[in-house]
């Protein structure tokens, strides 16, 4: 099954909107197999955010994600990746769709709620920068017989 990174970014934890977030992954139906409260260091943020040094905005994402806890999360489920970044919607929450997170609880780029790996790939690398192995719990969820098709 496949496994995704998702961050709650720290506008989402201020602004009270963990659990709707939360609630919206779980009703698609994927499932958490870790979670925990922390603040990102400047090193991990310059680790997670490495593709974008550089660029115009980059300065203002390190010092936004490091501003605050955030909330990080393994989730896994079918096509878990394309099903969180779809869940999220686009980039910029003024384009994201209605029914998407960012579409819905969003307004500027700069504080779009949540982050998903942009693929199986960077789900592999991100999972290992910020859980250690043994952080991540394996279980069976009988509803999921109701969810996936065998
Ligand atoms: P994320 O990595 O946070 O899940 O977001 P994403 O894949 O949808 O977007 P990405 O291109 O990876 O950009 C990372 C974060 O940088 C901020 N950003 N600002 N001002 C801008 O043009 C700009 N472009 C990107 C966003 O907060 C985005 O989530
Ligand atoms: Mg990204």
């Amino acid at each position: 099954m496949e496994r995704t990174l998702v961050l709650l970014k720290p506008d989402s934890i201020q602004r009270g909107l963990a659990g709707e977030v939360i609630s919206r992954l779980e009703r698609r139906g994927l499932k958490f197999v870790a979670m925990k409260l922390m603040k990102v260091s400047d090193e991990l943020a310059n680790r997670h955010y490495g593709e974008h040094a550089g660029k115009p905005f980059f300065d203002g994402l390190v010092k936004f994600i490091t501003s605050s806890p955030i909330v990080a999360m393994v989730v896994e489920g079918e096509s878990a990746v394309e099903v969180v970044r779809n869940t999220m919607g686009t980039t910029n929450p003024i384009q994201a769709g209605p029914g998407t997170i960012r579409g819905d609880l969003g307004l500027t780029i700069g504080m779009n709620l949540i982050h998903g790996s942009d693929s199986p790939e960077s789900a592999k690398k991100e999972i290992d920068t910020f859980f250690k192995p043994e952080e991540i719990v394996d279980y069976t969820r009988n509803i999921d017989a109701w969810i996936i098709e065998a």
